[in-house]
């Protein structure tokens, strides 16, 4: 059996994600899980909360609740809210657990054995006022290119250029907003990745043939520009603590390990938590010597990860010299926004996991988001799209197949897969388009192209519409019941496959109709071709319609939430 390592970026900790965070990693993750267990895969997707850094810190402070109480309960509700839409991870950890400061301390030292790691007295921005120094977010200040004047230590938000906090001009602390701020010397580790430069290069060349053409041009391009040693301690209290010998770290007492450093090892540090759960082995998924070599490893992510996982944590497995599982297939989406512009938590701008729910189900926004994944380029939400994906190809075409076809059987069959008649030509033609649907469908998720598996999933719903349309079994029931019977048996299977197919992108719905067609659960993926495929219901067993699939979204909707959270413009 194959073994599937599935990983997605793990969300920060501080608050509910927006839709363009689910549709840029965690959807497209669960998606190729689902589908991967449904063709009989040995599965493992990870996820996490990232629950390190400034951003939980500033988060924290500004919800007036202590750092570890904030992560607990953003934990949970992220946890909560990625369940109801179906996120079947095996387990979603906290990169603050013991298994990833293990890992973390473990991977600092094994680095430092092998001379990897400086300790360098650097300048750093220190506020007079608050008594401490202010890494990344806690400073902020104009933007050295551009003139922002709300520009982050770590990151400017207008023009994306990645900052120094001491390049920033006219800082002030993000805490009291105090602009009595020094530049003050203070020792950290540097992983020295100028030594690994050509390792990580050799590896990129190695493996990198898999990987789609956005991940190999952030890969090259971060290479090509020339890797620099980098600062892997931080001036805070929240993290994973600095140690030598078991001991804290002299003079890193208040010290803790940089959220990127320990962020990615917690994609292993959440194994070891499942298989402490488990009580099951986690060395077989990660470690090339304990059996992971066999293991395809598949990593999801927003292309503003993509630099993080293909030399940033290379370096910090590769340095090692351990023998740790790396990836094989690195998949990254472009950003979904909102009309024309970003997502905006403090502009309110957007839905967010929590809200989406409320107004509609999850399948709904799964498909929008699957089927408009931001996949070649950047993609825009807009209410419209959005209606009209759940009102053509969820309502329209699916959801009315099934509801016909269930329908008719219960008034005209008893509700009773009937028995009588053989296939002819129309419905071998069925199968041909059926297979080459199925065909299609299956190359493009194992692909994991997302738009394309969409496209080829909706395309097999056309084809039951359309031949119910040709077959016309409401017309041969008059004339002709054995003829009747053989397309309404045809068209229930073709239901009870379309559970099959489109569990992956809608696992509620397909569910429904497996309920309805008394199918278990879950599905396998089709194996055989549609002649058999199309006669797996037994003749005689009973049916029903399922309740409503998919309501349409009205006009009236549509104008009150384009209203509701800002679009156009
Ligand atoms: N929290 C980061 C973000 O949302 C992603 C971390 S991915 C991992 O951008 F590699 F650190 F795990
Ligand atoms: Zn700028």
């Amino acid at each position: 059996m194959t073994r599937v390592l599935i990983t997605s970026a793990l969300p920060y900790i501080n608050g509910i994600k927006h839709l363009g965070n689910l549709a840029g990693s965690m959807l497209p993750a669960d998606v190729f899980a689902r589908f991967k267990r449904a063709a009989g895969a040995e599965v493992l997707y990870i996820c996490a909360t990232d629950e390190h850094g400034t951003p939980a810190e500033l988060a924290a402070a500004e919800a007036g609740q202590d750092v570890r109480t904030y992560c607990d309960e953003q934990h949970q509700l992220q946890h909560d809210i990625s369940r109801a839409f179906g996120l079947s991870f095996d387990w979603f950890g906290r990169s603050s657990n013991p298994p990833n400061h293990r890992l973390t301390q473990h991977f600092a030292e094994v680095l430092e054995s092998k001379g990897l790691i400086e300790e360098r007295t650097d300048k750093m921005v220190y506020s007079v006022d608050d008594r401490r120094f202010l890494p990344d977010r806690y400073v902020e200040g104009t933007c050295p290119h551009c003139g922002f004047e709300k520009a982050r230590g770590d990151q400017c938000d207008n023009c994306g250029n990645l900052l120094d906090p001491v390049d920033l001009i006219n800082p002030y602390s993000k805490i009291s907003g105090s602009r009595n701020i020094e530049v003050r010397d203070t020792n950290h580790l540097y992983l020295q990745q100028t030594k690994l430069e050509s390792r990580i290069r050799a590896w990129v060349d190695a493996n990198s043939a898999n990987w789609p053409h956005l991940t190999r041009s952030i890969a090259y391009k971060h290479l090509d520009e020339g890797l620099i040693d980098r600062g892997i301690t931080r001036d805070l209290a929240w993290g994973i603590p600095v140690m030598k010998d078991g001991l804290p770290r002299p003079g890193f007492e208040d010290k803790v390990f940089y959220v990127w450093f320990d962020a990615p090892i917690e994609y292993i540090g959440a194994t070891v938590e499942w298989a402490e759960s488990e009580g099951t082995d986690w060395e077989r998924w990660w470690r090339t010597d304990k059996g992971a070599g066999d293991t395809e490893y598949v990593q999801f992510m927003g292309k503003d990860n993509v630099a993080f996982h293909t030399v940033s944590f290379p370096a910090t497995i590769l340095g090692s010299e351990e023998p740790w599982k790396t990836v094989d297939r690195l998949k990254a989406f472009n950003w979904l926004n909102w009309y024309g512009g970003k997502f905006s938590t403090s502009e309110k701008r957007g839905v967010f996991m929590d809200t989406a729910l409320e107004l509609l189900p999850p399948d709904l926004w799964r498909w929008y988001l699957t089927a408009n994944a931001p996949e070649g380029s950047d993609t825009a939400f807009t209410w419209e799209q959005f209606q009209s994906a759940v009102n053509k190809d969820l309502a329209d075409v699916l959801g009315n197949f099934v509801n016909r076809i269930a329908k008719f059987a219960e008034s005209k069959f008893e509700g009773v897969v009937p028995a009588g008649g053989e296939p002819g030509e129309l419905e071998l033609k069925l199968y041909a388009d059926i297979d080459a649907g199925i065909a299609d469908l299956t190359a493009q998720l194992e692909a994991i192209e997302v738009r394309k598996a969409a496209q080829a999933l909706r395309a097999l719903w056309v084809l039951g519409n359309e031949y119910l349309q040709v077959a016309a079994p409401w017309t041969a029931i008059k004339t002709d019941p054995a003829r009747a019977a053989v397309v309404v048996r045809t068209a229930l299977n073709l239901a009870a496959l379309y559970a099959r197919l489109s569990a992956p992108f809608i696992p509620f719905a397909a569910e429904k109709i497996a309920e309805a067609f008394n199918q278990g659960w879950p599905l396998a993926w089709p194996s055989d071709g549609a002649a058999v495929e199309l006669d797996r219901l037994s003749v005689g067993q009973t049916i029903r319609a399922p309740e409503v699939l998919f309501r349409k979204i009205e006009d009236e909707q549509v104008a009150e939430w384009g209203e509701r959270f800002g679009g156009a413009g």
